[in-house]
């Protein structure tokens, strides 16, 4: 069958998510219900109050995905889920709820990697050409990812310490702007100027890992220095330096791995793909190059279970499901 129908369900962090995708590709629907509202004040998630905010939107989100799509549940064929990586908390609450679907419609389940549906938002935009690179970003992720095929997931690089999104959050607290930091960041420094020298993490040459904590230390040590001399540094100019020097070693180590491995398309993946420096940057980096650079819009970068349904089809079309004794896990290989 080429055009399945799978309700897929993603409640990996702080996001309840259903969607139904046709044929990997089609969105049918895709329903998102936020919780950062409830998790502002603590500066953070914090993994009890998610894991009760998905029991309490999980069967309104996925009925309402199943009314948008304007199909009957029995037309479905398979049940997909976010098995991990993610809050352990979190992500039963969605494997359960796929696991009674399964069941009580008689439909295969599907588990699915967080990552792979990151990547595979790019999919419901456009069709794959292989090999590809992804550069996968987001809160919990630092990765470049080579797939040579569909379903495959060579990991070439990835962070020895925070992820890019971390680093964003940690560098936006402590400049004492409101939880999720990095939208706030990305704001404030197209308003300043990169008039501070941070630090750049290349590490050892040939190597296609991420470093970020020294930068987030700097910027840190920086402002503390200030403070004790009595100065202030503008807050834009901070996050735009910080954000260049981000921005930076992502789009360097992309445009070497992409020629090393001679990718023709160029994925840009995860939360931290909605940054507008690195879109800009990427942008400028491959418009001249032979490989195509695809990054989903806004909606597709952060966590969603439309993506979670395209990495599914995959599955589905290897038949590779999973059955009543899949469990959730809170950190799993690609
Ligand atoms: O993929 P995602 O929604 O959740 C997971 O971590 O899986 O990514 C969330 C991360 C957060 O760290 C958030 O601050 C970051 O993505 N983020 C951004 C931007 N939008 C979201 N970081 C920098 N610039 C942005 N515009
Ligand atoms: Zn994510």
């Amino acid at each position: 069958k080429t055009s399945e129908l799978i309700l897929a369900i993603e409640t990996s962090c702080d996001e309840t998510a259903a969607a139904v995708i046709e044929g990997g590709r089609v969105i049918r629907s895709n329903v998102v219900a936020s919780q950062i509202e409830s998790h502002k004040r603590f500066g953070g998630v914090v993994p009890e109050i998610a894991s009760r905010h998905h029991v309490e939107q999980i069967t309104l989100v996925i009925e309402e995905a199943i009314r948008q799509s304007g199909i009957q549940k029995e037309d479905l064929d398979a049940i997909a889920v976010t098995q991990g990586p993610g809050l352990i908390g979190a992500l039963l609450v969605g494997v359960n709820a796929a696991k009674a679907l399964a069941f009580s419609l008689g439909k295969p389940l599907i588990g699915v990697h967080h990552i792979a549906g990151h990547i595979y938002a790019n999919r419901l935009e456009q069709e794959f050409a292989f090999p590809l690179l992804a550069l996968v970003v987001s809160g919990g992720h630092t990765e470049l990812v080579l797939m040579k095929e569909h379903g495959s997931f060579e990991v070439i690089g990835e962070t020895r310490d925070d992820a890019a999104g971390e680093a964003y959050d940690k560098v936006a607290r402590t400049l004492q702007l409101p939880y999720p930091g990095g939208p706030r960041i990305d704001k404030l420094a197209a308003e300043g100027e990169q008039s501070i020298d941070f630090p750049r993490a290349w590490l050892e040459p040939g190597s296609y890992d991420f470093s970020f904590s020294g930068l987030k230390s700097a910027v840190i040590n920086k402002l503390h220095n200030a403070k004790q001399k009595g100065e202030t540094l503008p807050p834009a100019d901070v996050a735009a330096s910080f954000q260049a020097s981000v921005v930076d070693v992502l789009v360097g180590k992309t445009i070497r791995a992409a020629e090393e491995f001679g990718a023709k398309q160029i994925i840009v993946a995860g939360g931290v793909a909605a940054n507008r420096g690195l879109r800009a940057s990427l942008e400028e980096a491959f418009a001249d190059k032979q490989a195509d650079l695809l990054i989903p819009p806004l909606a597709l970068c952060t966590d969603n279970a439309a993506m979670i349904g395209a990495a599914a089809s995959i599955l589905y079309q290897q038949e590779k499901f999973a059955d009543m004794s899949m469990n959730a896990r809170a950190s799993m290989p690609l």
